[in-house]
C-alpha cells in the first residue's frame, strides 16, 4: 500500500498516489492494451471481468500477464480486475496472474463484493502467493467494488476487513441493475428524479473510505461521447470528496484529471493558508489560533482542509503561483 500520512493519525488526510483518472482496459483486447500505455491516465485496470466473454477469459489472463511483464506502464497504477467469487473464474484469475507478473502489479481490483468475507478470501489467496513468490506480505493491494446492494449494506465492514483496501469504488451499472433504478444510461441520472439519485450511495461509499484511510472511486459514464455529460456527473462525485473516476474512452482522461485535481486558485489558496497558519501559531506571529487571513477566519480545522487541497494539487503535480509572507508591521 502506498499512503502517506500527514500530520497525526487522521484518515480524513490520507493522501495515496493519484486515482483522478482510472481506465478500464478489456484483457481480451491486445490493440487496447497497448495503446492504453500511451495515455495520461493515473490508474489502468486490466479486466478480466465484465468486458472479456466467457470464452476470452482465459487468452485475456495470458495477454494480461504479457503486457504488465513486457509493456511499459510508466508510473501509472497497474491493476487487474478479476472475476467476482460467485463465478468459476476468481481463483485462477488470481492465481494465474499475481504468479505471472510478480511485482509487476499494484493491486487486484474485486467486483461485486457483498460481504466482509469476500475481501478476506482474497487477502488470504494474495498472502499465499506472496509467500510462495518471495514477496512481502501485503505488498499487493485490493481494490474494492461495491456493485449491489448486499455491498452498500455492508460496506463499513468491507471496508475495514483487509489493510490491503486501497479504494472503494462505486459500480453504477450493475448497481442500477440490482436496485431495479429506472435507466439505461450507465452512471447517467434516471429521468423523472429531480434529486441526485447517487447521493446516498456515494456518501455511505466515502464515509466508509475515509474511515479506513482509504480513496472513494466513482464508476464508469456509459456515454463516452458526451464529455460535457461526463464532466457533470464527475464534478458531483468530485464536490463530496470522490479522489477520481472510471473513464471508459481516452475522451474522457483529461475531463477527469481535471475535475478531480483542486483548481489553481483553491491550491494557492491551500498553500497560503498552511504558511499563514503556521506563522500565526508561532511566536514570532503572537501563537493566536483563530485569525483573519483575507476576508476568512482560519483556525486549526480551516489547516486540515487546506491540507487536503495541497496535498491533492502536490499529488497531481501542481505548483503555486504566489507566495504568503508575514505581515510587515
Ligand atoms: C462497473 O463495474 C459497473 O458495474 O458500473
Ligand atoms: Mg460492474
Amino acid at each position: 500500500m502506498t499512503v502517506t500520512q500527514i500530520g497525526p493519525i487522521d484518515t480524513g488526510t490520507a493522501v495515496h498516489r493519484p486515482r483522478r483518472s482510472c481506465l478500464a482496459v478489456p484483457g481480451s483486447s491486445p490493440k487496447m492494451l497497448t495503446k492504453a500505455q500511451s495515455l495520461p491516465a493515473d490508474q489502468v485496470f486490466l479486466d478480466l471481468e465484465d468486458s472479456v466473454a466467457p470464452g476470452a477469459k482465459e487468452s485475456a489472463r495470458a495477454n494480461i500477464v504479457s503486457t504488465l511483464l513486457e509493456g511499459d506502464w510508466g508510473d501509472k497504477i497497474r491493476v487487474v480486475r478479476v472475476n467476482d467469487w460467485t463465478t468459476q473464474w476468481t481463483y485462477r484469475d488470481v492465481i494465474h496472474v499475481v504468479e505471472g507478473v510478480g511485482t509487476h502489479l499494484d493491486c487486484i481490483m474485486l467486483p461485486k463484493v457483498q460481504s466482509a468475507e469476500q475481501v478476506v478470501a482474497l487477502d488470504l489467496l494474495l498472502a499465499q502467493i506472496e509467500t510462495a513468490l518471495g514477496l512481502s506480505i501485503g505488498q499487493i493491494g485490493i481494490e474494492v467494488q461495491i456493485e449491489n446492494a448486499a455491498g452498500l449494506v455492508h460496506v463499513d465492514t468491507i471496508a475495514s476487513a483487509s489493510l490491503r483496501t486501497e479504494t472503494i469504488i462505486f459500480g453504477p451499472a450493475d448497481f442500477m441493475a440490482s436496485i431495479n433504478m429506472k435507466s439505461l444510461v450507465v452512471g447517467g441520472q434516471p429521468p423523472g428524479y429531480t434529486a441526485d439519485a447517487y447521493h446516498y450511495i456515494l456518501m455511505r461509499i466515502l464515509m466508509a473510505a475515509r474511515t479506513n484511510g482509504q480513496q472513494a472511486i466513482d464508476g464508469p459514464f456509459g456515454r463516452v461521447k458526451d464529455v460535457e455529460g461526463f464532466t457533470e456527473v464527475a464534478r458531483r462525485s468530485a464536490s463530496l470528496g470522490f479522489d477520481g473516476k472510471w473513464v471508459l474512452h481516452p475522451s474522457q482522461i483529461d475531463a477527469a484529471n481535471d475535475v478531480y485535481s483542486p483548481s489553481q486558485e483553491d491550491y494557492d489558496r491551500a498553500e497560503e493558508i498552511v504558511d499563514a497558519y503556521a506563522w500565526y501559531t508561532s511566536a514570532a506571529g503572537g501563537n493566536r489560533g483563530a485569525v483573519m487571513l483575507g476576508d476568512e477566519m482560519i483556525d486549526e480545522a480551516s489547516r486540515k482542509m487546506a491540507l487536503v487541497v495541497s496535498a491533492k494539487g502536490r499529488a497531481a503535480g501542481m505548483t503555486r503561483t504566489r507566495q504568503w509572507t508575514p505581515p510587515a508591521d
